[in-house]
């Protein structure tokens, strides 16, 4: 099969490493891809949402998958592209339609789907510029922090946690007078839900699905959690804490009636489902839907995964899914994120990296990197490498991420040393 994957991180190397595993990928091809996908298949230029170049280039190579990563794509309708175009009809696309897509796209979408099949998620009411004295009364007899989200896609920067009234009033005005442009025409205005973030991955061909191991990312740019939100800075699966109990909830209280609704509603929804998760004393509920895998979440699950990425998305493609058997490696993965220093506010891109071939035993990630028209591997990007090991304890996997992430050098790297220690506790706890 001649397989094209869309996107350019840290994701898609990770994805491009297992889908060139499988005895089923004759061919992979990434657009736009990065040094690190290279070494798995054949970049090409293209920008994952030009649909048009993406079908002259389908239909010249013969492609029979498309695998998309990030979620813009998706959103802007890659699936719907390619099925209501005769000449790629018979091209399968992993991703769900624009409808599904929709679970990530708009907040307030999301929030009404839960809500109507009793998806626990924290309370919430939308408003939008006609309801704005609505809406600041309404956050007046709120109770605090108050949780502000622009409907539309932000680059990850359209929710603010606001700890008084008048900063949620003000900042609401200011949303809804356009701060994250189109993006924040619409408000979701929600309660604050105390307890510890994890992140649930499944694929379904929008009947069945398969689970995939659960994992934690570590989102703050600060040892300990502080400082600003980034895309993550690393992440460990499985989550001790996601015992069976809690993931028996997770199952019957938050995955079947995603799946339901997504039926109920007539979704086209072939691909992944990211539920981001919040653990509220053993009670889970939903803060976010994403339509695709996490990053750097995915530098740690496809790792874990021993079952051929290539024939479960066959079988999703052809709703088959329930027939595979999905198998799991029992051994714990952590990745470290290096990025550049000043991310992620400003930072410098095209410091040489040095160091990579002494990373033996663990698995890099390529992320913001490119090869150089010098033969030289280069920053190319805020989050740099993702960095994974896998190991029998959480304290020696994380060791040997530290190890590897000491091992590569650029000017100005940058990681948190404490990625997963919040783990240790509770897992030598669980024995
Ligand atoms: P989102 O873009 O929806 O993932 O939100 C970004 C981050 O804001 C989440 O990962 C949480 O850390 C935090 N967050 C969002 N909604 C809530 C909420 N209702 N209660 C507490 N934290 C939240
Ligand atoms: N690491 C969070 C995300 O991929 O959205």
């Amino acid at each position: 099969m001649n397989i094209l994957l869309l996107g350019s991180g840290g994701r898609e190397h990770a994805l491009a490493w297992k889908i060139a595993q499988s005895p089923l990928c004759s061919r992979l091809c990434i657009s736009p891809g990065n040094s690190g996908t290279a070494l798995h298949g054949q970049n090409v230029s293209i920008s994952p949402t030009d649909f048009e170049a993406l079908k002259q280039f389908c239909l010249a190579e013969s492609i029979d998958m498309v695998v998309v990563g990030p979620e813009e794509p998706l959103v802007r309708g890659v699936w719907d592209f390619f099925r209501q175009d005769p000449a790629l009809q018979h091209i399968m696309v992993i991703g769900p339609s624009a409808a599904g897509a929709q679970l990530e796209g708009s907040k307030a979408y999301a929030k009404q789907f839960m809500q109507e099949y009793g998806i626990p998620t924290a309370t919430y009411r939308e408003f939008d510029a006609a309801q704005l004295e609505e809406g600041i009364a309404y956050i007046g007899a709120h109770s605090t922090p108050v949780v502000l989200k622009a409907d539309g896609l932000a680059a990850g920067k359209g929710v603010l946690i606001c700890s008084t009234v008048e900063q949620a009033q003000d900042e609401f005005r200011q949303m809804l007078a356009g701060k994250f442009g189109q993006a924040s025409t619409r408000v979701v205005v929600e309660e604050f839900l105390t307890g510890i973030e994890f992140s649930v991955f499944v694929l379904t061909d929008g009947r069945s699905w398969v689970l995939l191991p659960e994992a934690k990312d570590y989102k703050r740019i600060g040892e300990g959690d502080t400082g600003l939100n980034t895309g993550g800075m690393g992440a460990v699966s499985p989550v001790p804490f996601a015992d069976d109990a809690l993931m028996r909830k997770v199952r019957q209280r938050i995955i079947e009636p995603t799946i339901h609704g997504i039926q109920a509603r007539g979704m086209a929804y072939t691909g992944f489902i990211f539920f981001g998760l919040i653990n509220v004393s053993g009670e889970p509920y939903v803060i976010e839907y994403n339509c695709r895998l996490g990053d750097p979440e995915t530098e740690v699950v496809l790792p874990r995964l021993r079952s051929d990425l290539v024939a479960l998305f066959q079988a999703a493609g052809e709703g088959l899914l329930h027939k595979v058997p999905i198998e799991i490696d029992p051994r714990t993965a952590a990745t470290i994120v290096l990025v550049s220093g000043g991310y992620p506010e400003a930072y410098e891109k095209g410091k040489v990296i040095r160091g990579l071939e002494a990373v033996q035993n663990h698995l890099i990630f390529h992320a913001g990197a490119k090869r150089t028209e010098d033969g030289q591997i280069r920053t190319d990007g805020g989050r740099v490498l993702a960095l994974t090991a896998l190991g029998y304890s959480v304290e020696e996997t994380l060791a040997h991420a530290r190890e590897a992430a000491e091992q590569i050098q650029f000017e100005g790297k940058y990681y948190r040393r404490d990625i997963g220690l919040d783990l240790l506790q509770a897992s030598s706890k669980a024995g």
